[in-house]
């Protein structure tokens, strides 16, 4: 393989710059030439490619975002958008891809992959942690930790007023930044999308609470959670609690999107990178690279995309015990 692409797609994950770094010094290492796809599917399509070298990445190690930019592509989605994807490659050489995203990503890498036979080896960057065939994703950690240092400094606030806050974090369909986020947060209850809490539980919770005599208390809801939002939760509690109840919502959001990747989510990203690059140098197609009790595996597409990662339910136990 001489010449390969790599692209960044889906929702950005703080650590995806530095998976960028190792795919492209280690394509240099290994005498390849690499070429930068801005806006994931959407460069592809377009066009929109530069060659890399070991500069193009220098001093990106510590920044969060993506330098090659990210998009959610619906062109590619039409077998129209992926055949001009391919006739730009073809015209520039490019033997082979890495991308860096999540599920959305890599159901459209293997949809071009089966049609076009481009190889493919993925490097899984997202927040939420939801991929099979991986312990942890790039991402995770720093957003965890955003979402840890606000909730952190809403306790300070909920404690002096003595309120209850319902804090929303990120996880459309999946709970782990909320579990992470509960038992380092000392939340009293988690909602996730993977497991009903029911909102006669929560009012429970909360009545236990006071006849303990806590005076503030925190519950963390995910943002997919089937009773709703952080808002529509708190307003069902609302009409269930004594009028005295003092409560807020926060909904973190974005924040835990961006900013500097920690320590953890630098190495992962690194190792991930060129371990996504060296797999494709050996052969790998139509995979994920991942790390699972810290060796590298690579996992098919079409597991991780259709695979669940189940959420461990001994953690929400954990909260609840924790918080007696
Ligand atoms: O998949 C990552 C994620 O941050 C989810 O947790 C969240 O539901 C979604 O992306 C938000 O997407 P957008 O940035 O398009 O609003």
């Amino acid at each position: 393989m001489k010449r390969i692409g790599v692209f960044t797609s889906g929702g950005d994950a703080p650590g995806m710059n530095a998976c960028i770094r190792a795919v492209v010094r280690g394509a240099v290492y290994h005498g390849i030439e690499v070429y930068g796809i801005r806006r994931g599917y959407n460069g592809m399509i377009n066009g929109d490619v530069y060659k890399m070298d070991s500069h193009s990445v220098s001093n990106i190690v510590q920044r969060g975002g993506t330098i090659l930019k990210s998009a959610r592509s619906k062109e590619f989605l039409t077998p129209e958008g992926r055949k001009k994807a391919y006739e730009n490659l073809q015209e520039l050489g490019i033997e082979g891809l890495i991308a860096i995203g999540g599920n959305g990503t890599f159901t459209g890498a293997m949809l071009f992959g089966n049609e076009y036979g481009i190889p493919t080896v993925g490097a899984p960057g997202t927040i939420d942690n939801d991929l099979y065939g991986t312990d942890y994703t790039i991402g995770f950690d720093t957003a965890v930790n955003t979402a840890l240092d606000a909730i952190d400094r809403i306790r300070d606030t909920a404690s002096s007023h003595d309120r209850i806050f319902f804090i929303e974090v990120m996880g459309r369909d999946s709970g782990y930044i909320a579990v992470q986020c509960g038992i380092s947060g000392g939340a009293e209850l988690v909602m996730v999308p993977e497991v009903l809490t029911p909102i006669s539980e929560v009012v429970e919770t909360l009545k236990q609470g006071w006849s303990r005599s806590k005076s503030s208390s925190i519950i963390i809801v995910a943002e997919g959670d089937e009773e709703g939002s952080a808002a529509e939760v708190a307003e069902k509690i609302k009409k269930q609690v004594s009028e005295d109840a003092d409560i807020r919502v926060t909904t973190l959001g974005h924040t835990q999107r961006g900013g500097s990747p920690s320590a953890y989510d630098r190495i992962l990203a690194s190792r991930l990178g060129l371990g996504a690059l060296e797999g494709l140098m050996a052969g790998q197609k139509n995979v994920m690279a991942g790390i699972i009790n810290n060796e590298l595996v690579y996992t098919p597409f079409e597991d991780t995309i259709r695979l669940p990662k189940p959420i461990n339910e001994d953690l929400l136990r954990m909260v609840k015990i924790l918080s007696v």
